[in-house]
């Protein structure tokens, strides 16, 4: 789904504040502390709370495995002037053949400053560009306004709810589901250029 250029540790995409490189066994006791608050986990399916030991060493292998395989690109953000300080995470992995799962967290430090629309509208772009993602997928639960503005903003539109098993939370949850197509963006970038 992604091509060489981005399975390599190497690889770093550039946002106006942030870069977004692969995780490094020197940000889990960051990744720890940040994603393990509750305001963070409990708003995802896949982050346990509280926080376990080891599992962000865990978590950062897993996710290097994943991007050398090139179904999934996991990255985490930084400060552009502090580019050893992880302060959250964005990932990318391929559901179905053409099709690719949004998912992200931010420490909570850090919200409100526009950083995650900054970090996905900048992450989709690039994957637009490189890989053969025809359609995006996220999911946010209805009671997060903050992730479902951030897809919105991604251009994402809402195409329904369902129950979506979510492992850390003990169980399913409802969830609104997004959904974002080559097709919409082309379309949308070509009414700007008329506009
Ligand atoms: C969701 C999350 C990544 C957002 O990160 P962020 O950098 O603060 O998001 P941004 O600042 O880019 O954008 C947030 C938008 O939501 C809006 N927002 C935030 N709280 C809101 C609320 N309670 N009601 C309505 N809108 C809200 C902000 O105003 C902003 O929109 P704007 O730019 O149009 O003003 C962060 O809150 C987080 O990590 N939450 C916990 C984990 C999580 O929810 N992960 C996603 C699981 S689906």
């Amino acid at each position: 789904m992604f091509p060489d250029l981005l399975r390599d540790d190497i690889f770093r995409l550039e946002t106006r504040r942030l870069w977004l490189r692969w995780p490094r066994a020197a940000d889990a006791p960051a990744i720890a502390a940040l994603a393990g608050e509750r305001d963070v986990a409990e708003m995802t399916a896949h982050i346990p709370h509280p926080y376990p030991p080891g599992a962000a060493e865990a978590w950062v292998l897993k996710s290097r495995a994943g991007n050398l395989g090139g179904r999934a690109l996991t990255l985490v953000l930084t400060p552009k002037a502090r580019p050893d300080e992880a302060i959250g995470a964005i990932g990318l992995w391929q559901v179905a053949t053409g099709k690719a799962e949004l998912g992200y967290w931010l420490g909570r430090p850090f919200w409100g400053r526009g950083l995650m629309s900054e970090a996905a509208g900048s992450a989709i772009a690039m994957a637009r560009c490189v890989s053969t993602i025809e359609t995006f997928h996220a999911s946010a639960r209805p009671d997060n306004p903050a992730s479902r503005r951030v897809l919105e903003k991604c251009g994402f539109t809402r195409s329904g709810e369902a129950l979506a098993p979510a492992p850390a939370r003990g169980g399913a949850l409802l969830v609104t589901i997004y959904e974002a197509t080559r097709r919409d963006a082309e379309a949308a970038s070509a009414l700007k250029k008329c506009a």
